[in-house]
């Protein structure tokens, strides 16, 4: 079989690295990929957003199955074309994918089915969001309605902050048309976990639960980033609260998606915060976390392709979903500066013996060299049977690959050991 992976990311990589296990998988294609990822599919220099130039790719390539990863791609309606176009593709229609896409769509969505998330109020008028603030209990929480790279969401603890918010989104257009709505909502404490899911709208299959790091610094400080590292399975997400999150959000998600006529198939992403009140949705994704799946897949033991394939086919129920029963851990290694300005085009070296354990997301190819380009470097991927050796192989693995200006955190995975020890 012939597949094509849309997108360019260390969740890219770990996707096609899982693909490639199925003994059917004559070629893989990534769109456009990077200089690292092209030690192991063919990329091909068509950008994730450029949905007719990505049909016309798969049509004359022949291609059997298609994978859309990113939240742009899916948005756009990246699927749609290339279903229209005769080939079946995991990920969901751009009418599903609106779940992430609009964030006054999935907050209106979670009050109509009474899925518990954060209290919000949305607006599309400057002055009416600034009246609501002179009110609004502090801290809050602004959010832009569409997507916004991750930087859409600002945690206000004064209410100068928030109407400097309100402000920059609404009538500076800092996210551009994003931002033309906002979405003002209650603040909410607990641990964070992430939950990625199978779904082909009739079935819901949890992935392990992970836990991301998002802040840029240790200890939680810094800015908030794509993601700085993973570890999998969540120690606070017991037994007792997935099954209540089965019940109390994931399948009533499912079946809202379904009510509106808009029945999500792919990777559906649950952000959760556990909340004294029981598990709340932070926010949805259409789409695998990123760095979460380079710590969720390397613990899949089933077959990726046969998973996907009964989800675009609306089968998952036949299919078997197995997890191994040890711990992941992810360690991002970026380039000094991100998630602000960072310089790239340093050479990038990955020994050869961690390579199968190294993601690689911002890297080109100069002359066959490769070389660092882009904020977030690589991913190094550590499995064991405990948590702390997970942990300790993943920086193990980090402290071989070199570059300059290379930077990460030395903490992930240390707020989950003190949860519970492998
Ligand atoms: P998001 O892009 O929606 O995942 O938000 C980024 C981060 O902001 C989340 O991972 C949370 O840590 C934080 N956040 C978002 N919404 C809230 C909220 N209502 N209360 C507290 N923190 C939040
Ligand atoms: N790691 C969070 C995300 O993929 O949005």
């Amino acid at each position: 079989m012939k597949i094509l992976v849309v997108g360019s990311g260390g969740r890219e990589h770990a996707v096609i690295r899982k693909l490639r296990e199925n003994p059917t998988v004559t070629e893989i294609f990534a769109l456009p990929g990077n200089g690292g990822i092209a030690a192991d599919a063919v990329c091909v220099p068509i950008g994730a957003r450029d949905i007719p130039a990505i049909r016309d790719f798969a049509v004359s390539e022949g291609i059997d199955y298609a994978v859309v990863t990113p939240d742009d791609p899916l948005v756009l309606g990246c699927v749609d074309a290339l279903e229209e176009a005769g080939i079946p593709c995991f990920g969901p229609r751009a009418d599903a994918a609106i779940i992430e896409g609009s964030k006054v769509f999935s907050k209106t969505l979670m009050q109509k089915y009474g899925i518990p998330t954060a209290r919000f109020e949305s607006f599309d008028r400057l002055d009416a969001a600034l009246r609501y603030l002179e009110t609004a209990a502090l801290p809050t929480v602004v959010k832009a309605d569409g997507l916004a790279l991750g930087k859409g969401v600002i945690i206000a603890r004064t209410r100068e902050e928030a109407r400097r918010a309100v402000t920059a989104m609404m009538q500076e257009g800092r996210f551009g048309r994003s931002g033309e709505r906002v979405v003002i909502e209650e603040y909410l404490e607990g641990p964070e976990v992430s939950v990625l899911a199978f779904t082909d709208s009739r079935t819901l299959v949890p992935m392990v639960s992970s836990m991301d790091h998002k802040r840029a610094l240790d200890g939680d400080r810094g800015l908030n980033t794509g993601g700085m590292g993973t570890v999998a399975p969540n120690p606070y997400y017991t037994e007792e609260i997935a099954a209540r999150c089965m019940d109390e959000i994931f399948l009533p998600t499912v079946r809202a998606m379904n009510a509106e006529g808009r029945p999500f198939k792919g990777c559906l992403y649950f952000g959760l915060m556990l909340t004294e009140d029981g598990p709340k949705v932070i926010e949805y994704n259409c789409r695998f976390g990123d760095p979460e799946t380079q710590v969720v897949l390397p613990l899949l033991e089933s077959d990726l392709l046969t998973v996907m394939r009964a989800v675009t086919e609306e089968r998952l129920d036949e299919v078997e979903v197995r997890f191994r029963s040890r711990h992941a851990c992810c360690v991002i290694l970026a380039s000094e500066g991100y998630p602000e300005h960072y310089e790239k085009g340093y050479p990038l070296e990955i020994p050869e013996a961690v390579r199968p354990q190294v993601y690689v997301a911002g890297a080109a190819l100069k002359d066959g060299q490769l070389v660092t380009g882009g904020g977030r470097v690589v991913g190094c991927t550590a499995v064991a049977d405990t948590l702390a050796e997970a942990v300790a192989g993943a920086y193990a693995v980090a402290d071989q690959v070199q570059f300059k200006n290379r930077f990460c955190r030395r903490d992930i995975g240390a707020r989950a050991l003190t949860v519970k020890e492998g």
